[in-house]
Formats: C-alpha cells, structure tokens, sequence
C-alpha cells in the first residue's frame, strides 16, 4: 500500500527514457555508470515513496527463448537496481519502443517477478497493457487520498490522420472515465485529485507552444510529423527547456478533454521526448515533459534529469515539481566529451502549484486552483 509519511509528504520520482542496456560494449559501460551515477545521486536526495520509469527503458528483443527472456530481465534488474536496492516501490509505463517487438504480457511478468513492482494490468480487455490506477493513502492508512493514472500510449499507427504516433484509444478512454466515477462514488461522491503518468504526450502540449517569429527561428524548435512545417516557441509563462518539437500524436482523440470532463487530473508526466522539460498549465492541468534520465538516448548530454513530485496529505489538490539534472548533483560524465561536459544547466525548473484561487477548473469540475509559485531556481 502506498501511503503519506508522517510528515504529510509523498514524493515520486520519474526516470524519463533511459534507452539503455546492461550488455554494453566499453563506450556503453560509461554511459550506463553514468546513469546509475544519476540515478543513486537523486534517490539518496530525495529519498522518493515511488519510482516511476517513463518508458523506453531498455531494449526489449523478441523474447521468444529463454535466453531473450534472460536477456530483458538483466537489463530491468540492472536499471532498477538503484531503486530496488533502497526498497522503494516502483513502476513502469510501456513506451513505443516496448511495443516495437511484443510480447508485453511477458515484459509485465518479467517487471512483476521483482520485489516491489507495483505494475498490473487492470483491464487486459482494453488496448495497451498496464494501464492502471493506484491510490496513495492517508498516513494512517485508512482512506484514499490521491490516486496515480499509469497509461500505455500505445507505439505507432497510420490511417488517413497520418499519424506517425499512435493515441491513446477510446476504449482506454472509457476504461478511465468508468473508473474514475467508480473513484469519485467510493469517496462519498466527492473527486479524488490525481496525476497521470503515461509515455507519448498528448497534442494539447502544442497549446503551450506558439509559432515562432522570424527572428525567432535560431531559438525554435520545429514541430513533429505534420507541424514539421512550423517552427515553434513556448508561451510565456512556460517554464523549462524546449529541447524538440513535441511527438505528440497528430490525431486528437479527445484524451485530454475526457480529463477536464472527468475533473480528476491536476497534472500529467510523460516522456518520450529525450530533451524536452518544460512544464506549463492548459485548462487548469499542469503538462510536464520529463527527459531522459540516462545516457543512452539522444540528449543534450549533461542535460540528464530526474523529475520529483511531492504531493501533500493536508492539500492533495497541490502539488510541488521539480528537476534536477546530472551536473547540478555535482556530478562529472565519464561518457562525455568536453563539449557536453561543459553544457550549462540553467534552465532548471522549480514549480509550485499550489491551491485554489483561481478558477481554471472551476466551471468544468468544481475544481480550482492556481500557479502560487513558478519561478526557476
Ligand atoms: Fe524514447
Ligand atoms: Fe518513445
């Protein structure tokens, strides 16, 4: 059972794609000691209730031998083995790339072999695998006080949207919406406040983006698939990197508005995209980017980050974030060249989101609160 401390305190911490593999070559061996360097920097820091991998952890073969089998579950024992070896629970949600060989009934009994894994597949009838829901209880334990949405994504599809990246579909949409009212009933009728994690963006992320001015052009980012044609900067009021253009799916299958419906989701993390960290509010929900926590994947080097929620048993509908990178851990890249190696990190983000003043939500779910703190540290 995950619960509040005594302190009124719950903290997560995401791991954005690590992209890695314990059965490294020598250039491989420093990348992947560099992302441990991170990972047990952080835990030690914060000291998180739950762990939550963002997906495209690892590579994942076809795991039609026992060997393959063998194979994927070394490189989960050896990504987790930081958290694992600290006793803390942990998850994971599917990124495309876990999708790109099958097999994910496996890969969640594989994850599910290891102590502390809190992974399940709630609704094997509906697209995707593991999405599932998890309550935080009070510190007493007697009663629900938070609950956490894990999400798959799905990989990739193609119709006449032309959508490189695949959505979340209906069905999981209506998987959520019948669980969230059996939520809402069992907690006397009232709305219990969540966050969801899930691997793709979804498309709204765009609306904290707008299309950049000429002179803009050298600072922007362009868009993914079919806004490939535009370039993009963020809104003010967005904090954190831009590193890339959102991979977000071109299709809108109405997930985001099923959670301004529903009234239940403060903020929501993905990952997905290596470098992207920004974080800002649309409809009174927080969108957050998490980047790649590891070595492996393409970045921006030093850039490597965790992201840390804390959530607060007096307040649930307010929650804290933040990121802290490889280098601000005091941290030096064996697997670096000096050009990385000499990035500067001051983009970092520090948010508060903290409670009902405003009225963002209010009208749609009875909900509000407002941004009481948004700074960079
Ligand atoms: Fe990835
Ligand atoms: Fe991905």
């Amino acid at each position: 059972m995950l619960k509040f401390n005594s302190d009124g305190r719950f903290t997560i911490m995401c791991f954005g794609d690590l992209h890695e593999s314990a059965d490294y070559d020598g250039a491989g061996k420093k990348r992947y000691e560099d992302m441990l360097a991170l990972h047990n920097a952080a835990l030690d820091e914060f000291r998180p209730d739950l762990c939550v991998y963002m997906g495209d952890n690892c590579r994942v073969g076809k795991l039609d031998t026992p060997e393959a089998q063998e194979t994927f579950r070394n490189n989960v024992a050896a990504f987790t083995k930081p958290v694992r070896e600290r006793g803390i629970p942990f998850t994971s949600v599917f990124g495309n790339h876990c999708h790109d060989n099958g097999y994910e009934d496996l890969q969640l009994e594989i994850y599910q072999s290891f102590e502390n894994c809190i992974m399940r597949n709630d609704a094997p009838e509906i697209t995707g695998n593991s999405n599932f829901n998890e309550f935080v209880y009070s510190s007493d334990g007697r009663k629900p006080v938070f609950n956490l949405w894990f999400i798959d994504s799905n990989n990739l599809y193609s119709t006449e949207y032309v959508s490189k990246y695949d959505w979340v579909h209906t069905d999981q949409i209506k998987w959520y919406e019948k669980r969230a009212c059996e939520i809402k009933e069992a907690n006397g009728g009232r709305v219990l406040p969540a966050l969801l994690f899930q691997h793709q963006p979804v498309p709204e992320e765009y609306d904290l983006l707008r299309k950049a001015k000429p002179w803009e052009i050298p600072v922007s980012v362009r868009g993914c698939n079919l806004r490939a044609k535009t370039r993009y900067v963020k809104k003010p009021g967005v904090e954190g990197y831009l590193g890339e253009g959102p991979c977000s799916p071109d299709y809108n299958n109405g997930q985001f508005e099923s959670w301004k419906k529903t009234g239940d989701i403060i903020g929501a993390v993905f990952g997905h995209d290596h470098m992207n960290e920004f974080a800002g509010m649309v409809d009174g929900i927080m969108l957050m980017q998490t980047q790649t926590a590891g070595f492996g994947a393409y970045t921006n080097g030093c850039r490597s980050a965790v992201r840390v929620i804390t959530l607060f048993e007096s307040d649930p509908w307010c929650f804290e974030t933040q990121l802290k990178h490889f280098k601000e851990f005091g941290l030096k890249a064996q697997s670096l060249g000096p050009v990385f190696r000499t990035l500067t990190d001051r983009q970092s983000i520090n948010l508060h989101i903290a409670k009902n003043t405003a009225l963002a939500l209010a009208g749609a779910a009875g909900i509000a609160y407002t941004i009481k703190k948004f700074g960079r540290r």
